[in-house]
């Protein structure tokens, strides 16, 4: 049965909660509770809570934009209702508008959408969610905009990511980081919200870093990475440059690693995060792979670690049960030769984040970490966050 024939049949049962228009409805035992504190129907014995979520892309055409519709389209709670991009691409339907290069082919219903121009009178009021993978320079202008017109945006962009009150949130390292919404909402006076993923380099070592954080105490980080040219976007670097070569510089890259690890894996006090006092120190390379984000990390901690007890921290290291979360969010090689971009960027569904050739050196315990940066590292990240949000009652 289809949402619109579940929604019809359920709607003839009187003392059932309407669906708001448009939504399809889930069914539950009749006066079980609702698990969404914000659920629109308010009270909290029912028969029913709204099933699809509708959401939108800003930023629908490019790299991270295309996986976010592969990974949404299906999904068991959102649906795509709109899909914004630049000026030259309003008006166009998306077919047009993009230049498709996702592995899996554009969903049928995608193809014919309109494209619309990245402004909040442009887009449904009845959207809830929207990802976000605008360039910084446009993110930093447009989200406030559309956050305060009272959309819930759960943004890859780099702006704002340390901001005071504005979530950096990896959902299995630190949901609770998502209270600062009500402190965002007090000071801004805003209904929306703000959240953002981190950089896709980050997301990369965060988990396993968290893990050993948590089993003995981290003191410092230091990480060179070899990234994947994806991971520029698609106009970011020409075959020239990239084919037979490697690029010693990413512009912003390597403070962005050292700064964010800290906000991630602090701690949130109910008013802020204190960040945690790690010292972080990164290198950041670009190299000629397609996707997936390798990186050699060298990490010191309070107690002292040997590689077994290490990689039981990050084997155990809890995922979630989100729709979007890998069944076990780290794993670890015992190949000294893994991961690899070719053979472990798609692990889980491109949301697994890979170790391997754990080994003590004089700085500590040297690690290699590999993670798919347009799908863990970017799409899949904003993507579980928006389910973490609506799990946690934000929508
Ligand atoms: N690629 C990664 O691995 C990765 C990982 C983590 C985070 N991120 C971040 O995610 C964001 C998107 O990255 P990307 O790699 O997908 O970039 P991209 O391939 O260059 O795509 C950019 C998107 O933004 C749209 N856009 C550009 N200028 C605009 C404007 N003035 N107004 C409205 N829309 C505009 C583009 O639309 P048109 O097609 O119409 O130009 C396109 O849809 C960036 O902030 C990036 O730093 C990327």
């Amino acid at each position: 049965m289809g949402l619109q024939d579940e929604n019809d049949a359920a709607g003839s049962d009187s003392g059932l909660v309407e669906a708001r228009p448009g939504r399809g409805v889930r069914s539950f035992p009749a006066g079980s509770r609702c698990a969404y504190p914000n659920c629109f129907a308010g009270g909290h014995t029912y028969g029913q809570v709204p099933m699809t979520v509708l959401v939108g892309v800003l930023g629908a055409t490019g790299a991270v934009g295309q996986r976010l519709i592969q990974m949404i389209d299906p999904h068991p709670d959102f649906e795509l209702a709109a899909l914004t991009a630049s000026a030259d691409s309003a008006g166009k339907d998306y077919r047009t508008a993009a230049k498709w290069r996702v592995e899996s082919p554009i969903p049928a219903d995608v193809a014919d959408t309109t494209v619309v121009e990245t402004d909040p009178d442009e887009v449904p009021s009845d959207v809830d969610l929207l990802f976000s993978s605008l360039p910084s320079s446009v993110g930093e202008r447009v989200e406030p905009e559309f956050v305060e017109a009272g959309y819930v945006v759960s943004s890859n962009s780099s702006n704002s990511r340390t901001a005071d009150d504005v979530p950096l949130t990896i959902p299995e390292v630190n949901a609770d980081h998502l209270g600062l919404i009500e402190v965002q909402r007090d000071e801004r006076g805003w209904d929306g919200a703000l959240v953002k993923n981190p950089n896709c380099s980050t997301i990369t070592m965060v988990p396993p870093l968290a893990a050993l954080d948590e089993a003995f105490g981290l003191t410092d980080v230091r990480v060179s990475t070899l990234q994947a040219v994806s991971g520029a976007g698609y106009d970011g670097v020409t075959s020239m440059e990239i084919i037979d070569n490697a690029i010693p510089h990413i512009g912003g890259e390597e403070q962005k690693m050292e700064t964010e690890s800290q906000k991630l894996l602090g701690e949130f006090d109910g008013a802020e995060i204190q960040w945690h006092a790690a010292d972080v120190a990164a290198s950041c390379n670009r190299i000629p792979t397609l996707d997936g984000h390798l990186e050699n990390v060298w990490a010191d901690t309070d107690a002292d670690v040997t590689p077994e007890a290490a990689a039981e921290a990050m084997a155990d290291y809890p995922s979630l049960d989100l729709p979007s979360s890998p069944d076990q969010l780290i794993k670890v090689f015992e190949e000294p030769d893994r991961p690899q971009p070719r053979l472990d960027r798609m692990a889980e569904n491109g949301m697994q984040v890979s170790t391997g050739g754990l080994r003590e050196t004089t700085d500590g315990l040297q690690f290699n970490c590999l993670a798919h940066n347009t799908m863990r590292g970017a799409a899949g990240a904003s993507l579980l966050n928006g389910e973490l949000l609506l799990e946690e009652g934000y929508l």
